[in-house]
């Protein structure tokens, strides 16, 4: 059995990834990811099992982050889209669940020419962000989340 359930979670117009803008946001589609995710976490691959869920609705991803909580998911790598840059509600339920969050994006928001991009509402409420490896941050993400979940204190060592 896998060690950790991570959910890989996408946003609004990330349904069209490899058909959208590729010239912002690449060719490659979301089956890429599971091969990108075993490149990097090599022989501890197996200690993930990975979960995808796509939605343009800013309420279904609260939904669906509820539900991950609510299923003892470990973490999640999303990638907010727009909502990013707008969702007090995305931001207020991130702050609650208590679940490790990284915020992805395949663009370097930070670089883009909009302001409004690199403002981030939910960044508060992630342990770090992963942005302009396109694909590929997704796979640096789930990495992450694996070594932040290593280095939690397990139940065993923390002192009475
Ligand atoms: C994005 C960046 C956002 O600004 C944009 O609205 C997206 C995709 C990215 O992955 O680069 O939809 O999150």
């Amino acid at each position: 059995m896998a060690r950790y359930r991570i959910l890989v979670l996408n946003g609004p117009n990330l349904g069209a990834l490899g058909v959208r803008q590729p010239d912002i946001y690449g060719s490659a589609g979301m089956d890429a990811v599971p091969g990108l995710v075993a490149q990097v976490l090599g022989a501890r691959t197996g200690d993930v099992e990975l979960e995808f869920f796509q939605t343009n609705g800013e309420g279904a991803l609260i939904d669906r982050l509820e539900q991950a909580r609510r299923d003892g998911v470990d973490g999640v790598a999303l990638n907010a889209g727009a909502y990013t840059h707008t969702s007090l509600a995305l931001a207020d339920c991130l702050a609650w669940i208590g679940l490790p969050c990284v915020e992805v994006h395949l663009s370097n928001v930070l670089a883009r020419s909009e302001p409004l991009r690199q403002k981030s509402y939910i960044g508060r409420h992630v342990i770090g962000v992963v942005a302009g490896f396109g694909i590929t941050s997704y796979a640096l993400a789930v990495q992450s989340l694996v070594l932040h979940l290593d280095a939690r204190p397990t139940a065993a060592a923390t002192p009475v």
